[in-house]
This record gives structure tokens, sequence and C-alpha cells, in this order.
């Protein structure tokens, strides 16, 4: 059973979204004429491919997890858009997959192999193209208050304790690669949620995913539930997130490595 086969029905619900402007402002940002070719490395659920599927020409999506496959290709009927799967690891995408104008990766950088991993999206994206290294979190905000004991019950019952894997170095990932950071764009949004919103989102990652938390799900969601519950009115909790994009563009090929 892969890592994340019991967070996939929590996913594409629960976990932090993107908003509808940050897909804008990310396009704006690469210039997306309409006539690009997007592949979505370690896609989950294709958050990412289906909402700059309105941006591009073709999304592709890639991804080990038959459940996670599963999960986009509903995702992407229900949205309307065409999209192509290939349920593989990236460091063993074969040369047949062709090359595109933009790599978009989210939240999963940092389980892929660095080296082999890097060798093949130097391989997918063509030249002059970009790659996008995304993310979607609860902002640092004082519209948060419930965050703070929330991470630290999602911390105690984690399957690591040590989350350094999640703080990526992206100019030491890309050091050896033609990349080279060129620009970042972040959009904040604000919404509300509910508790058994945070439940489910803490179900939809792996450190604390239904495999991990076994049979002391009551307990889990009693911790949360009493956590939070201070910060909510008639059940309703603000939250602010934060969603962020790393477009990594082509070096000058005079300051190339
Ligand atoms: C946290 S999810 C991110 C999903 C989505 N991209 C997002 O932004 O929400 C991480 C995904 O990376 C996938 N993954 C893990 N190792 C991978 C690898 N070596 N190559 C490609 N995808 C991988 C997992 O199966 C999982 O679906």
């Amino acid at each position: 059973m892969g890592r994340f086969a019991t967070t996939v029905q929590y996913y594409a619900r629960y976990r932090e979204p993107y908003p509808k402007a940050f897909f804008a402002q990310v396009a704006a940002q690469f210039g997306m004429t309409g006539e690009e070719e997007l592949i979505d490395v370690g896609c989950g659920p294709a958050s990412l491919a289906i909402g700059f599927a309105p941006f591009v020409a073709e999304c592709t999506g890639v991804d080990p997890e038959s459940g996670m496959i599963a999960a986009a290709q509903s995702a992407a009927r229900q949205a309307g858009i065409r999209l192509k799967l290939i349920q593989a690891r990236v460091e063993e995408l074969p040369e047949t997959t062709g090359t595109f104008d933009v790599a978009v990766i989210g939240r999963a950088l940092h389980w892929m192999q660095p080296g082999p991993a890097l060798r093949v999206v130097e391989r997918l994206v063509k030249k002059d193209g970009a790659v996008a290294i995304c993310g979607s979190s609860v902002a640092g905000s004082p519209v948060n208050p419930w965050a703070e004991p929330y991470d630290e019950i999602r911390r105690r019952w984690s399957l690591e304790n040590d989350e350094r894997r999640y703080r990526m170095n992206l100019d030491s990932w890309f050091a050896a690669s033609r990349f080279h950071l060129a620009d970042q764009v972040t959009v904040n949004e604000r919404h509300e949620l509910s508790i058994d919103d945070l439940i489910g989102r803490a179900y939809s990652r792996s450190t604390t995913s239904p495999a991990v938390i076994g049979d002391r799900r009551a307990a889990f969601e009693a911790e949360i539930t009493a956590a939070v519950k201070p910060f909510a009115q008639n059940g309703v909790l603000q939250e602010e997130i934060r969603a962020h994009a790393m477009i990594l563009r082509e070096k000058d090929p005079q300051v190339r490595l």
C-alpha cells in the first residue's frame, strides 16, 4: 500500500486549496498564451493541472499511487477537463513521455530523489520552458489563532516528528541544473471552515493518515476538537491560506555552471 493510499479520500476535499486567483497570477507571471503543454509532477488529485487547465492547451499528470491517479481522473472528469495521466515515479518516466513548456510540482518535491528526479525534470522541460514549485498552507496570520494548537497535536501524533524533509532548499535542489529561481508569486485568501474540515485535513496528510492513526481515531479527533473549538463561533473557524509558486527559468547560458 502506498504512503498516500488512505489519504486519497480526504486529499482533494480537505487539503489547503490553491485559490483561483493563484492560477491566474501564476499564468500571468509565466506569460501563458493558452498554447502551452503542462505537466503536473506528483499530481495527487491534480489540483494544479486542473487549476491551470484554462490557461494552457494540454495537461498531463504524473503520480506513482494508483489511488491518486483515480482521484485525479475523477476530479478532471467532474471539472470537464481533458487530463492525460501517467502512473509512475518521476525518476522512472521513460524518454517517450515527451516534452513540456511548463512543469509544475506541488507539495511533492520533497518526496523525490533529488539527482535522478532533476535529470528527468530537465529532460521533460523544453528549451526556454519553466518549472513552478507550488504549495498552499495555513498563513502565519492572526486570522488563524487555532493553527498553533492544531499543529502541535498534528506533530505529536505524526509518523515523523522531524519535519525537516518539508523544508526544501530550492537553490541547492536545482543547483546543478539549467534552471534558477527567477520569480515568486504569493496569493493569500480567507475563507471559513469547520472543525470536521480540520480533522479531514489531518487525515489528508501522510504523516497523520488514517493508516497511521489506526484504531486511535476517536482520541485523535477528540484532541483536535478540544484544541480548536475555543476559536470557533457557531462551529465556524476563519482561515487565511497562503499559496505560493517559485518559478524557475533557464539560466543565462553565459552564467551556467
Ligand atoms: C502531498 S501530495 C501533493 C499533491 C498535489 N501536487 C498538491 O499540490 O496538492 C504528494 C504527491 O507526490 C506523489 N509522489 C511521491 N513520490 C513521488 C515521485 N517520486 N514522483 C512523482 N510523484 C511522487 C505522491 O504519490 C503524492 O500524490
